[in-house]
This record gives structure tokens, sequence and C-alpha cells, in this order.
């Protein structure tokens, strides 16, 4: 759609550098080998599609197979051929008749709208390999994972393959600013708008759909929570027709457009005093919104919310709750099918460092738990993995597994805004890993959080995961090329928890950096390593922050100890840690059900990555490891440091493996880390020294 918020770029990146490797991402698609080859171009001639008449969606399907399988044999193959030729593909949607018998029919009636089927199917005279889903959608997701197998270097040759997602809803959460900024964004500008206005450079957007659909990505908002003035008009007549524009290049790919909205627009956008969720006009502007946003957007996913959150407005302000605020959106979207996914992230940002009663842990579970069965069936609460912010390590957060009534999300954050900025390399799928499986014993062994977040646990109708982007206009995308690993991993890892972080390790190298087994196995090694070194180096035994306020990148022990943010430490001379048990402390270990409750109020039982998460102790308190905490605090520090360094050589050992520019942009953050690792060694060991008094058995230099 054409309006004058429209400025065209050209698909060159704010450094101008233009489409090159790192830009192509995992839709590289290079030439195969000729061994390898052989085999795909036997099937690969041909694509009959079996549809009567192909949507957008099934057009790029088939486009994006001949694409890809052009670009990797050197010859594409015909699209819509009649099956002439002895092998070929067939892309089918619809009822998958013709692959009953061929599979398991409860199977095939479980595929859901997204599942599909490969499918090597053997008749008399001819052969071809079936990409099925029921809907033209999942056969989008089947073809992508036919090119993976192709990318990887997997046999075709007796495919009998059917997937479907764990995630009704796998989203993307922007965090960009209609300035172009991007709040803890570490890869350059936006790729959405600038200077107050959207870009519509198409093909970069496109692009960027065809990302999110071969990791199965199917939603996206493309505005931050923090809903500034300009971006507080998206639901207005004057963006909307722009935002129309960006959810048409989306659909294309099954992706849903959401926007964050700001919880006070009626005053601003609607000319009213108030935003009070049960006030009549309030609720009229919000239908009018809603009705308008879905003149534009006929499939619009609905709104994101941030609300009585870090000085964002909400229904708090006229004496309502979360659950009057949810309902009202909830109630004017419902018409249309829309969703209201309002966060838990409600803590007190203005807490005086004094009080030792006040935990910001608790926060969360505090606010949403007393309100669980309230909301709306269209409202799902999205709740950040652990209690505090996306902290390099942190227990999952108790709501999981609290609420039992109550649709909810798991919130991750891809970029990297605790974990090294995108100049450390921190592949965090090991990290969401524990966060998905960890057990919350909600209804028994088992309960783990990717169930709950899903809504297998209490069979909820909406569930899924949402994921903090760390994309932005840097011509590879994510700043740190092996960043991409993250985005990577993230679509991969909800789409099938089950994956191991190994197998996503290995898959989006093979696809990044192809087969050459030294490659694969130097880089697999270093992502699988590069959170624990992360944390070794940080802040030690999940007690969280020590960073530089406010852009909260490098070593600070003490940035937030004395500040208003409820994120504390609490080292004196002769300890460190936050007590947060029932018995002694804060009473947060009391919001997870008995079995963990328990694990964590026990310093015996306590896992020691999360001791001083959950309990103060001297310096000279023995962990599970046979060490003292302060020893420990001195080896991890020496050895996350020195094994930074290690990342830089094992990176050096691929030069020539890799064409130089991804190389050597990899080389330089890798450098950096390696620098900056040793900052925060000697700025925490030395801090610590200081306090505790206590030497170093090894007796290395601490200043
Ligand atoms: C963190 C982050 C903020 C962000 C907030 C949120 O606190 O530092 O930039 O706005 O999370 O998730 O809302």
């Amino acid at each position: 759609m054409e309006n004058d918020n429209k400025i065209v770029l050209e698909s060159t990146s704010r450094n101008g550098k233009g489409v090159g490797e790192g830009y192509k991402a995992w839709l590289r698609y290079p030439p195969l080998n000729l061994n390898q080859a052989k085999e795909y171009a036997s099937w690969c001639g041909e694509i009959v599609i079996a549809a009567s008449e192909p949507s957008a969606v099934l057009k790029n399907a088939c486009e994006e197979l001949a694409n890809g399988i052009g670009s990797m044999l050197g010859t594409a193959p015909q699209i819509g051929g009649s099956g002439k030729l002895p092998r070929f593909l067939r892309i089918t949607t619809g009822d998958l008749a013709e692959l009953q018998g061929a599979m398991e029919t409860a199977e095939l009636e479980e595929l859901g709208e997204e599942g599909y089927v490969l499918k090597t199917v053997r008749e008399p005279g001819r052969e071809y390999i079936a990409i099925a889903g029921r809907t033209d959608r999942g056969a989008l997701y089947g073809a992508f994972h036919f090119l993976r197998l192709m990318q990887t270097g997997q046999s075709v040759n007796d495919l009998s393959v059917i997937e479907k997602p764990a995630a009704k809803l796998r989203m993307i959460d922007h965090w960009d600013n209609m300035d172009g900024s991007i709040e803890r964004g570490y890869a350059g500008q936006s790729i959405f708008y600038r200077n107050g206005k959207f870009i519509m450079d198409r093909k970069r957007i496109r692009d960027y759909a065809r990302m999110m659909a071969a990791v199965g990505l199917n939603a996206i908002s493309i505005n931050n929570v923090n809903v500034h003035e300009t971006e507080t008009r998206l639901i207005t007549p004057e963006l909307l027709p722009s935002a129309a524009a960006a959810a048409d290049i989306f659909r294309e790919y099954g992706v849903r457009l959401f926007l964050s909205v700001n919880f006070a627009s009626p005053i601003p956008c609607g000319g009213l005093t108030t935003a009070d969720p049960l006030d009549s006009g309030v609720r009229r502007f919000w239908a009018e919104r809603a009705a308008d946003v879905y003149r534009h957007i006929p499939d619009f996913g609905g709104f994101l919310v941030k609300a009585d959150s870090e000085f964002q407005p909400g229904p708090f302000t006229y004496g309502r709750d979360h659950a009057d605020g949810a309902n009202m959106l909830a109630e004017a979207l419902r018409l249309y099918g829309g969703i209201v996914i309002w966060r838990c992230f409600v803590y007190d940002c203005l807490q005086d460092w004094r009080d030792r009663k006040t935990d910001r842990a608790r926060a969360a579970y505090d606010h949403f738990r007393p309100l669980d069965g309230k909301f709306a069936d269209n409202v799902v609460l999205q709740i950040k993995n652990g209690p505090m912010d996306f902290q390099v390590r942190e227990p999952a957060s108790p709501l999981f597994g609290g609420l039992r009534q109550t649709n909810q999300i798991l919130e991750l954050q891809i970029t990297q805004e605790y974990t090294g900025q995108q100049t450390h390399l921190c592949f965090l799928v090991p990290q969401w890993k524990e966060v998905l499986d960890f057990d919350t014993y909600a209804s028994g062994e088992g309960s783990t959080v990717a169930k709950a977040a899903t809504g297998e646990l209490f069979d909820r109708p909406l569930g899924g995961i949402a994921g903090v982007s760390n994309i932005g206009d840097d011509s590879n995308w994510t700043g740190h090329l092996l960043a991409q690993a993250n985005y990577y991993g993230y679509g991969r890892l909800i789409w099938r928890p089950e994956l191991t972080a190994e197998q996503i390790a290995d898959e989006w190298v093979r696809i990044t950096f192809g087969l050459d087994p030294v490659v694969v196995a130097t880089i697999c090694r270093m992502l699988l390593d590069s959170w624990i070194i992360y944390e070794k180096y940080t802040s030690p035994l999940g007690v969280g922050w020590m960073v530089n306020p406010g852009h909260h990148y490098g070593p600070n022990v003490d940035g937030y100890e004395y500040s208003k943010w409820g994120t504390y430490h609490y080292a004196d001379c002769r300890g460190v840690g936050v007590d947060r048990t029932v018995k002694t402390g804060t009473g947060y270990t009391g919001q997870y059900h008995d079995e963990v409750a328990a694990r964590f109020e026990a310093i015996e039982s306590c896992p020691d990555e999360l001791l001083l998460f959950f309990h103060h102790v001297p310096y000279t308190h023995v962990l599970k490891s046979g060490k003292t905490v302060i020893q420990h605090i001195y080896d991890t520090h020496f050895e996350g440091a020195e094994q930074a360094d290690k990342l830089v050589d094992a990176w050096r050992g691929l030069q020539g493996k890799i064409d130089e520019a991804r190389y050597e942009s990899a080389l330089s953050r890798l450098q950096e880390q390696s620098k900056h690792a040793k900052e925060w060694r000697d700025v925490v060991n030395s801090y610590f020294l200081r306090k505790s008094g206590i030497d170093d058995e090894q007796g290395r230099t601490i200043y």
C-alpha cells in the first residue's frame, strides 16, 4: 500500500556493505559437492503442485524450493510440472488423502494447521517426495525442512518425516523505536523505521520474513514494548497503512503481525481525559481502534502490552488491576479473533535499597498469581524466563506452574542485553533448554516449563514462546556473525523443544559454514561452551547484575547495589548473596511447588550455580564442588578469561576455511571479548579480594 510514510531504500545495510555471505544467514544455499548433488538432483528436476489455486504462501514455498535447489545444484527445478520425470517433488496441501496408507492415519489427523509430512512415495513407474501439509503454511515449513536436509547433507531417498510445532504462538518481539533506534539492540538500527517513519525496504523485510519462516516462526511484534509518542499512533489512520504494508509482506510467509500498544492511548489519540479500563468512552475508543486495525490488517494478531511497569502507564492509575486492563483490550479484539499479550514484568522500580524486605524476584508472582482465572480466554500472560531480568543465570519463574487457569507464554531474550551484547559470544540455546526442561512439579513430576508455556500442562487454548529480537540493519543482521545462531536456534528450539543444543548448533554450523568436519567440530564446540565461559568471568553463582547501570555492558560490581532497581548482592566483608528463603529471608522460595521450594530453600540441596541467588553465605562456605565460595569466584574468573582467549585461538584455526569477510568480522568480536573478559576477571576478583581479605590459594595476580 502506498502512503506518505514510506521511504524506499535499496537493500544495502547501514554499513553500505550490501549483500554478503553474512546477510544470507541460513538461506545461503551454496553449491553442493558432486556426490551429494547427484542424489538430490535425481529428485529435484520438477516440482509438481497438487493444489488447485496456490496461495501466495504456497507459491513462496515453491519459489523457496526452486531457488534453494537451483542455487545448491546449479539447475533449478521446473515448477508446476506434471510429474513426467521418473522422480520429482510433489507439494501437496489439503486432506492428504494420497498419503493415507503411506503414513499412520492418526498422525496425519494430528498434523494441525502447521504440521507437515515429508514422505518418499514409490509407485509403479514413478517415485516422488511428498512435501505435504494440511495448510499452505504447513507445506511452507515442509519445504524449508526439505531444503535443510540438503543444506546439512542428509539423504532424502527414504524420507518419512512427520512434524508439528510444540508451541502455537512462536513469536519474535522487536524492541524497535520509530526513530530507528532499538532498545537493547546491538546490530545497528531498526530494519523497519528511521526518523519517525517506516522504511519500506521491502526486499530486506521480505528476506527477514523468509528467515523467520525457515525456522518456523509465525508471529512478530514490530515495535518496542516501551511505546513512545510516535509509536502510540501506530494504531491510528496515520500509521496503520504502513503497518499494513509490513503485515502484507509477513503474511505471505505465514507470519502474523502484532503491535505493542500504549495503555494510555485513549488520552493522546482519542482526546479523552482518562484511560480507565472500566470507562465506557475508553472502551469505545479501543473498539474503534480495533475495528480500524482489522480494516487494514484482516489477520492482525493482537496487542502486546507492558503496563504498570518501568513507568509505562496501566490500570493501576485508576485503581484497577491487570485483569481489568487486559480484559478490556481483549473485548475490543475478540470480535476479530485477536489476542492480548499482557506482560508480567511488573515490579517496583523505585525501591529503597535500605529496604531489605522487598524482593523484586517475588514481584511477578505476587502481582499475577492472585489473578489466576480472572483473565479472558483471548488474553495470554507473557512471563520472562526468570523472576528478575534475563540474567546469565536465574531459576525459572515460579509463575510457570503457579498459573493454572490462565494462558501463558514464555518470554526469552535473544538479544544479548546481559550476555555480552553481541560483542561476546554467548550461545543461549543451552540456557533456554534449561528453562524449558525446568520441572515445576505443578502436576507432579514432569510438569516442565515447556509444557506450561505451550498450554499442554493445563490444557489451555493458547500458549507459546516469545523471544526479544537480536536483529538490526547490520549487514549480517546480528552484528556478531555467530549471534545468528541464537536467532536460528531460538526458532528451531521452540518448534521442537526436545532438540538438543548440540543438534541445533551442529545444524546451524553446517548450514552457515558448510560441512568441513574441522569447521563443524570447532564452531560447535565454541558455541556450546560459550554460555558457561561467559558465566565464569561475569557474575558468580547466580547472583546476577554486577554490570554498569543503564547500558548494562561491562563489570561494575556495585553498579546496582545502592540503586532503586531492586537488584542487590549484599556483599560485605563476611559473605555475599541474597537470602530468599522462607525461614530467614524474603520468602521467595515459597512461591514454588513443594519439591522445588524444598530444593532451593536448603543450602545443602540448592544447586551451586544458583546458590547466591537463594542464599547469603560466608566466603568460606564450601560448595558441592569442594571449593569455597571465594576460591570458586577466583578460579572461575581466571578460567573464564583464559577460555575466552582460547576462543580466539580456535577461530584462528579456521582461517582459510571460511570466507575472509565472515572470518575477519567474527575474529574482531572474539578478540574484543577476550580483552573485555580480562577486565571482568580483574574487576570482580579485585572487588572480592578487597571485601573478603582472603587470598587466592594459587597466589595469582589480583589487584
Ligand atoms: C529490561 C530492559 C529494558 C526493557 C525491560 C522490559 O529491564 O533493560 O530495556 O524495557 O527489560 O522487558 O520491559
